[in-house]
């Protein structure tokens, strides 16, 4: 809070974090507020420099329309209101919105009214934006001036004596040519924030407070090779070294080696205890005949709870546990939408001994995921641990379709680490959100030499995704396809015929359970 310059009250855009995201490139920490905080509450921030009221899905003529507290435009804050942002602005200060005749959504063209205007500085006139409204402003504001508009709408509004500005556009996303720009321009030219956010002077300040906060205590944290519950061992390890225990559950759905890599590097590079605990079979057996998806992850995550509960309670001293809980995990949960379906039960492996008497120790909440990639840079992780593409907390379990077995396992590792090391080999790993492989349930024919076989189908999958919200299969060139197909068919016995996984998402989800 102390850092905080920027807040973005958050009328329930898709794109309020991106506005958050891109304040914090800017090298200006900011952070994402619920709308309806009061101004009484907004004065507690000491180092505040200007306020972003973001987008949103409503019409603010509705009864129950997200509104804010009008004392905020009191408080003598910079504001810049942001598509409904603005239109909010717009109806508090005697303008009129209304649903319009032409809606806009997509690409606009920018004419610029007032080009001096300080939120235009080094702005071209006639530059793309991107829209995404029905409604719009059919009245001005009073004692505001339209600084731009576009082809159907008023598209810039500014009250430059009070400060207040509202952009009908997403200036946020890149679509928007020089929407940064314009960020820039009203966070220093208009708010006067001080570049002072960067990950040196996080991984500084953390450590100062975790050591503060840990004292003499032992800290124990649950490991899972990931990049966020790493970047955090990490940094809880760099601040109190032996205090903390990272507890490594070998679950039998670990990737080929897992547990002795995540071993080494732990091991190797930072002065950490570390202790692993092979409950593979335990897993098997808690998991034998089970064929439903939601099942496997109910038992798969209660036995994970089970082990690391049991080995907490061999750590009686430990008072805190750590978790690698990041921002946006911090954002969604307090914005869920409690009416929403479940399509998947998610099991973390952060969040989940409830009854146990732990203080909870999550030093990366206030960090997006590409922060906690750096901050796992500076502190020494290598690209392959912070560049990893993400691996679900139930692990290979929903990755073999119907009853897991150890044998199945063992042929999707196999299976899995060709595909992973020829992504690697080929530089395409990097250029994929997430690739794994998935073992079907079927048998199928197939020949080799001259004789008949009857082995599993394998499946492989990889996507590209912003957010995992959806995503869509890539391209792969046929002839990496074809050269891992090869690879996998004469090296891993038990297999006998590889398809590749082209379903976008939705319909299909990422992984196939
Ligand atoms: P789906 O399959 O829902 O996956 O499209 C979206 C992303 O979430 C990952 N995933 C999980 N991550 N616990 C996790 O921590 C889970 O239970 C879980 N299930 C899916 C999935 O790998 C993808 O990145």
């Amino acid at each position: 809070m102390n850092n905080t310059q920027i807040i973005i009250l958050d009328y329930g855009s898709q794109y309020t974090q991106l506005l958050s995201r891109r304040v914090r490139e800017l090298g200006v920490f900011s952070e994402v507020i619920n709308f309806n905080i009061k101004a009484e509450e907004v004065k507690k921030y000491k180092n505040l420099k200007g306020i972003i009221l973001s987008g949103g899905p409503s019409s603010v003529y509705l009864n129950d329309a997200y509104s804010i507290d009008k004392a905020i435009f009191d408080l003598n804050i910079p504001i810049l209101g942001v598509c409904y942002g603005m239109q909010l602005i717009a109806e508090t200060f005697g303008g009129k919105v209304e649903l319009a005749d032409t809606q806009e959504f997509g690409k606009a063209v920018l004419y610029l009214d007032k080009k001096e205007n300080k939120l235009f500085k080094n702005v071209d006139d006639k530059k793309q934006v991107w829209m995404s409204h029905a409604d719009h402003l059919t009245k001005m504001p009073d004692n505001f001036e339209k600084i731009a508009h576009s082809d159907s709408s008023i598209a810039a509004i500014a009250n430059s004596d009070k400060s207040i500005y509202g952009v009908q556009f997403h200036c946020e996303v890149t679509h928007s040519e020089q929407g940064t720009q314009m960020l820039e321009n009203f966070v220093f030219g208009i708010c006067f924030a001080v570049k002072d956010w960067n990950m040196d002077k996080f991984i500084e300040q953390k450590i100062e407070e975790i050591k503060t906060t840990v004292q003499k205590d032992d800290v124990i944290l649950g490991l899972s090779g990931g990049v966020d519950s790493s970047v955090a061992a990490a940094l809880i390890s760099k601040s109190i070294g032996k205090k903390l225990t990272c507890i490594f559950v070998d679950t039998g759905l670990l990737r080929k080696d897992e547990a002795k890599k995540v071993m080494e590097t732990y091991t190797k590079q930072f002065d950490m205890n570390i202790k692993l605990v092979d409950a593979s079979e335990r897993f098997y057996k808690a998991l034998e005949g089970v064929k439903d998806p939601e099942d496997k992850r109910k038992i798969i995550g209660k036995n994970f709870v089970d082990v690391f509960n049991e080995q907490a309670k061999i750590m009686k001293g430990a008072k805190f546990l750590a978790q690698g809980t990041i921002y946006p995990d911090v954002i969604e949960s307090s914005s869920k939408d409690h009416s929403s379906k479940t399509i998947k039960s998610h099991h973390n492996v952060g969040g989940l001994p409830q009854d146990l008497k732990f203080t909870l120790l999550e030093p990366l909440r206030t960090l997006f995921k590409d922060e906690v990639r750096e901050v796992g840079r500076k502190l020494g992780l290598s690209d392959l641990v912070v560049n990893r593409h993400p691996f679900p907390g139930p692990g290979l379990g929903v990755r073999i379709i119907n009853e897991v077995t150890k044998e199945k396992a063992d042929i999707l590792r196999e299976v899995d680490d060709i595909f992973i090391n020829k992504l690697l080999e080929h530089n395409l790993y990097d250029k994929v959100s997430q690739a794994f492989a998935t073992i079907l349930p079927v048998k199928t024919v197939g020949v080799m030499g001259d004789n008949r076989t009857y082995d599993y189908v394998v499946a492989l999958r990889s996507v590209n995704t912003i957010d995992f919200m959806t995503a869509t299969a890539t391209h792969l060139p046929w002839e990496f396809l074809d050269e891992v197909t090869n690879l996998i068919i004469n090296k891993v016995k038990g297999v006998n015929r590889v398809v590749y996984d082209i379903t976008s998402k939705p319909p299909g989800t990422i992984e196939w359970e």
